[in-house]
């Protein structure tokens, strides 16, 4: 069985590693990685690639940055090509960006069975780019793996048949779990010199967030009062500094001294450094689940979550942007325990061979 399995951004990257690991104990199944490009930046992309092990994708479809209707468009004319190339048994994709749906529609339209890994999780925001991008993969799936029973609930409220829905656990987390040794061995905290001090980390790259410079200001209203308490580290997004420093915003992020912005870092630092944090700040959705293992309190700056659980569990607080709730919950969370807390079920580091136990046993020629 041939599947070409698909990555296109950074989360995808964290995603497909365990499940290209978990081909290899599987003759019958012949992987094909395919790279649209989405992300091309040595920082966002080859340093994952590298440092998770994954194998170099076969083909790079090379579609880079553009609008949205430009980016799928070109996704789908590139990697339709490539299905007509390979003739697949199927096309596997991962997560909610814009490289997941081009290619899952490429796919059914070419009458190849779809697989969705991240399946069924919803925000109920559809002015999320990746909530359509989740509605829409999910409505055009034959094989659907979920996270967490949210997810599975979602679907079969749509009416997605309940024999093409498996609860399988999470691959992020099978990546998180298979790294967490190594990188302890990071240097990151002595090369920010923050050897036994508290400190937060933060991400914001959603546009909802970044590209509304009211809203971004309400945000940095808050960090100016978190920085002086403890030092606040910023791996940057490409499109998060941009819009920074394309308004007076950049001016206000240099003037904190507690704020200290980084280029985009590697996956082992980064898990080194939200393990070691007081407190995380995100706007991410994979933050919120690796957060939730690491037992590291989590304010996530949206006004929701598709990833329920992470905040039934308690680890994750949906904060949303207003200045007060975020300092509030921010003086919260440095008080509290998190030690005890529990793990989602199936969170193990054994969700990729599950999937691929089901493609062997669902794909096979009947
Ligand atoms: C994409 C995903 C988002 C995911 C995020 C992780 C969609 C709709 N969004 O958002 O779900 O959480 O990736 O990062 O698919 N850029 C670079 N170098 C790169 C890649 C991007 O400089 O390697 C800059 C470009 O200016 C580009 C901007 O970032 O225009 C946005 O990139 P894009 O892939 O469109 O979306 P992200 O915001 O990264």
């Amino acid at each position: 069985m041939k599947i070409l399995n698909v990555v296109g951004a950074r989360p995808n990257f964290m995603k497909i590693a365990p499940i290209m690991a978990a081909y290899d104990s599987c003759p019958a199944i012949e992987p094909v990685l395919v790279h649209t490009g989405q992300h091309y930046d040595e920082k966002m992309n080859e340093l994952f690639f590298h440092q998770l092990g994954i194998p170099e994708p076969d083909i790079n479809l090379e579609v880079g940055s553009a609008s949205h209707a430009v980016q799928t468009a070109e996704t789908m004319k590139a990697f339709e090509s490539v299905v007509l190339q390979h003739i697949p048994d199927a096309v596997l994709v991962v997560g909610d960006v814009n490289s997941t749906i081009a290619c899952g529609l490429v796919a059914v339209k070419l009458g190849v069975k779809l697989v969705h890994v991240e399946a069924g999780l919803r925000s109920f925001d559809r002015s999320m780019p990746e909530e359509i991008n989740r509605v829409l993969t999910d409505s055009i799936s034959d094989l659907l793996f979920c996270t967490e029973q949210s997810g599975l609930d979602n679907l079969l409220r749509e009416g997605i048949p309940e024999d093409k829905i498996f609860l399988v656990g999470n691959v992020m987390i099978d990546t998180l779990l298979k790294n967490k040794a190594k990188a302890e061995d990071s240097d990151i905290l002595n090369h920010l010199n923050l050897n036994g001090d508290d400190f937060a980390v933060l991400t914001l790259h959603r546009p909802s967030n970044v590209d509304d410079t009211t809203v971004f200001s309400r945000i940095l209203d808050a960090l100016e009062i978190i920085q002086k308490d403890m030092p606040v580290i910023f791996p940057v997004h490409p499109r998060t500094g941009r819009n920074l420093y394309s308004t007076s915003l950049g001016k206000r992020v240099d003037a904190m001294a507690g704020l200290r912005l980084l280029d985009p870092i590697g996956y082992l630092d980064f898990l080194k450094l939200m393990s070691c944090a007081k407190v995380v700040l995100t706007d991410s959705g994979g933050i919120q689940e690796e957060t939730t293992i690491l037992r590291v309190p989590c304010l996530t700056l949206r006004e929701n979550t598709e990833r329920p659980i992470t905040a039934e569990i308690g680890s994750n607080r949906v904060v949303g942007t207003d200045t007060r709730r975020i300092i509030d919950a921010y003086d919260r969370a440095v008080d509290d325990d998190y030690h005890e807390l529990r793990v989602p079920p199936l969170w193990d580091g054994h969700a990729a061979e599950r999937i691929v136990r089901v493609l062997v046993d669902k794909l096979q020629a009947p």
